[in-house]
């Protein structure tokens, strides 16, 4: 079948998933597809596209299919029990980078690496960065260390297994960002199926949802420099709770909000 024929084949999935998918399996750029609709795509090309869209159709989401997605302007590797990069996250690249000094030495923490793409994105936006990074699920660590070296940062960015700030050496930051699992437990059984192949660790943060940032509060004293500043992604409903929770442990927030409108992020610093 030509190019045109299959991305005509009538389906639930839209027409730029399908040329994304088609693209991905002929090794090609979605945009240049549009030129070569009359390419007669081989027959093994066809059937995996089949077995894609059939994937598509079940809820399997099209980011693990391509086997990366774009954040922050670049492309990030993505597999499946790790979260793929959401467009909201890169608020909270923005909010950090506005804060970051261009003429000093850096050093960042984040809790959370996932694919890489908070602390990667930050390190390609401050040469004067360096980075530390951990997380609890081995396969986000050997994806982000992946993706640190496609993007030439991986000697600024120290991966390392552990939960919160435990395998952490007597050390203080500049800043501490993190983009915690935030969901109430109660939620897990009506996610769609698409989003639970992302992973319980890295959606699900206890049973209220922000139980993640409440043992994160109790240590952020000890590892936050004077002058330093957190950044935390937030579900857009913890705006509130969050802001008390900070502001009971002595620093001055900032709930700021995502291209939706919607509470995003929180930004503190001791006051
Ligand atoms: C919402 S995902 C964010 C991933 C990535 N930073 C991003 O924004 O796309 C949360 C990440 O935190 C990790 N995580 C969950 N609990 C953790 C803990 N106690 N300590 C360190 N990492 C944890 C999960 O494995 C997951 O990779």
């Amino acid at each position: 079948m030509k190019v045109k024929e299959l991305l005509s084949k009538p389906s639930k999935t839209t027409l730029r998933d399908k040329a994304l998918l088609l693209a991905h399996l002929l090794n090609k750029d979605h945009k240049e597809l549009y030129l070569m609709e009359s390419l007669e795509v081989p027959i093994e090309v066809e059937r995996a596209f089949f077995e894609g869209l059939e994937a598509l159709e079940k809820g399997y989401p099209l980011q693990y299919l391509l086997g990366e997605w774009e954040f922050y302007g670049k492309s990030f590797y993505v597999e499946e029990g790790v979260l793929i990069p959401r467009p909201e996250t890169e608020v909270l690249v923005e909010e950090v980078l506005k804060r970051l000094p261009k003429d000093k030495r850096l050093r960042g923490f984040e809790i959370g690496v996932g694919t890489g793409c908070i602390s990667i994105s930050l390190l390609l936006h401050c040469e004067n960065l360096t980075m530390m990074a951990n997380d609890v699920n081995t396969k986000a660590l050997r994806l982000a260390k992946r993706n640190a070296q496609r993007h030439g940062v991986s000697h600024r960015l120290l991966l390392f297994g552990g939960n919160l700030f435990e395998a952490l050496k007597p050390t203080t930051f500049d800043f501490i960002v993190s983009n915690p699992p935030y969901i109430p437990k109660e939620r897990w059984e009506s996610l769609p199926e698409g989003v639970k192949r992302e992973g319980y660790n890295s959606l699900i943060g206890g049973l209220k949802g922000w139980e993640v940032y409440e043992k994160v509060a109790e240590s952020l004293d000890i590892y936050l420099k004077r002058e330093g500043f957190f950044a935390f992604e937030i579900g857009h409903d913890q705006g509130g709770v969050l802001k008390e929770l900070f502001e009971s442990k002595g620093y001055k927030v900032l709930v700021l909000k995502d291209y939706s409108n919607q509470d995003r992020v929180i930004v503190g610093w001791r006051s």
